[in-house]
């Protein structure tokens, strides 16, 4: 079924990178956050690493308490991050796989080989009643693992898609057969992870997707065109696919 409006949560992951570089106080997510809300972004993701190479717990504070549209945390399965989450409250965790020494999060969450971890950490946020989505590869089974763990939602990694160069092809075919296949299965199917202008339309028009995240390549835009015209470029490029409805059968 295809959602009516496909939000777009903009990743501001990014900017923090850029302050911690001199470990000061400029740019700021939160400020990032504010203008990306004002142009157009449904709402603001943020990846509290247990590194803390990013996004700092200041941060999080903030975006949770300050954050006018959705506030979508991004969290390890860990104790450290469960508990920060559960006093934040924000409407929304992913969870995610963390490994210390990889560059961003490289796979979706190892769901069959963790799955009592996983299903913990899912009812403990979903028994303080916040949104729980999990952030998988595009493969069938883990689908099926994640709706038994109890999760209302699955975010598709796109990162394999995005490297094999967006377009037609098999990496496109999983992510429309998994958000499918999630959306029967009762599901909330978002997705993201190295999605571009150029490359997201295919995986916009994917009817049942009904939320993307990204953040690397808006925030790199909005060096040469500003973060507002970034977020408006962005989110014309969903609205048009979504529009042109290439997967609605
Ligand atoms: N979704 C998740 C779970 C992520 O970890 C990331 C990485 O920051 C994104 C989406 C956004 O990816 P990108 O920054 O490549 O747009």
């Amino acid at each position: 079924m295809r959602a009516r409006h496909q939000r777009l949560y903009i990743n501001v992951d990014h900017v923090a990178t850029l302050r911690q570089a001199r470990r000061g106080d400029e740019p700021s997510p939160v400020e990032a956050a504010a203008i990306c809300e004002v142009a157009g972004a449904d709402g603001i993701t943020a990846h509290l690493r247990e590194d803390r190479r990013h996004i700092q717990d200041a941060d999080v504070e903030a975006l949770a308490t300050m954050s006018k549209s959705y506030f979508n945390l991004e969290a390890a399965c860990a104790d450290e991050m469960i508990g920060i989450a559960l006093r934040l409250h924000p409407p929304q965790v992913t969870l995610v796989p963390e490994r210390r020494q990889e560059i961003t999060t490289e796979g979706g969450l190892d769901v069959a080989g963790d799955a009592e971890r996983v299903g913990r950490c899912v009812r403990r946020l979903r028994d303080a009643g916040i949104r729980v989505s999990l952030f998988i590869d595009p493969d069938e089974e883990t689908v099926r693992l994640s709706k038994k763990c109890g999760a209302d939602a699955i975010e598709l990694h796109t990162g394999q898609y995005a490297l094999a160069g967006g377009g037609d092809g098999p990496a496109l075919d999983a992510l429309v057969h998994c958000a499918k296949l999630a959306s029967d299965l009762g599901l909330a199917v978002h997705a993201g992870h190295g999605l571009n202008v150029a490359n997201v339309g295919p995986v916009a028009a994917i009817p049942e997707i009904e939320e993307l995240n990204i953040g690397h390549s808006i925030v790199s835009r909005a060096i040469f065109v500003g973060l507002p015209e970034a977020v408006r470029e962005m989110r014309g490029a969903m609205d048009a696919a979504r529009r042109s409805g290439a997967h609605s059968a």
